[in-house]
């Protein structure tokens, strides 16, 4: 089993960089302690990107969500509410210490500060299955307002290739905004061996 966790997860933690020498040592020393695992603790594995969200307790859901997966959590304003919005606090205060939230006062501003390699979009217009995207550590993977969705620009300049739909029944319009959070993330770091879990 250390040995089949090894090898699976290198080609997954090296992304398109290849492996280095030097951690090539590394592996070879400790089989155990697998590549992703460390560079879990170096950054957060994924960016869940919430732009303009609109009802407290989902956000403190994907706070939570955020805790439980070492994602870090980017808010691009304005909010429908309040920081300290009690309902808010209900659902995410617990596990806030655990997990990053930052605050953006536009996509712009998000972009300059973070620098993201790559920027996913989920959106019911998509034409891909979300389960079909090769997930690396380090997307930023956007979410849209609970009552909107996405604009259509943004949507635009995201791609098709980048823009990911989880699947649903035919009569069924959305998803609620942290379940779709939770089904994307778990999806993305399952596809690196779940790396810095226990
Ligand atoms: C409640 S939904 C917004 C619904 C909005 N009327 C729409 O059609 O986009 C809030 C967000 O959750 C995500 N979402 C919900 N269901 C989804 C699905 N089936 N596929 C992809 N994203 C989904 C999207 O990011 C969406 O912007």
């Amino acid at each position: 089993m250390r040995d089949e966790e090894s090898t699976m997860v290198v080609p997954a933690a090296l992304g398109r960089g290849g492996l280095q020498s030097r951690q090539r040592r590394v592996i070879m020393r400790r089989p155990t302690v697998q590549p992703a695992r460390r560079a879990a603790r170096r950054r957060p594995m994924f960016k869940i990107v919430l732009y303009q969200p609109e009802i407290a307790p989902n956000t403190g859901n994907i706070i939570r969500l955020c805790a439980n997966t070492g994602a870090e959590l980017h808010l691009i304003e304005p909010l429908g509410f309040a920081m300290d919005d009690k309902r808010l606090r209900r659902a995410g205060l617990d596990y806030s210490e655990y997990s990053r939230v930052l605050r953006h006062r536009d996509w712009a501003a998000f972009v300059d500060a973070e620098q993201p390699a790559r920027v996913l979009a989920l959106s019911t217009k998509g034409s891909r299955s979300h389960a079909a995207m090769d997930y690396r550590p380090g997307d930023a993977v956007v979410f849209g307002p609970e009552t909107r969705g996405l604009p259509a620009d943004f949507l635009q300049q995201v791609g098709p290739d980048h823009t990911l739909r989880i699947p649903m029944r035919p009569e069924s319009r959305s998803i609620n905004l942290s379940n779709a959070a939770a089904i994307v993330i778990y999806e993305a770091w399952r596809q690196l061996e779940f790396a810095g879990a226990r």
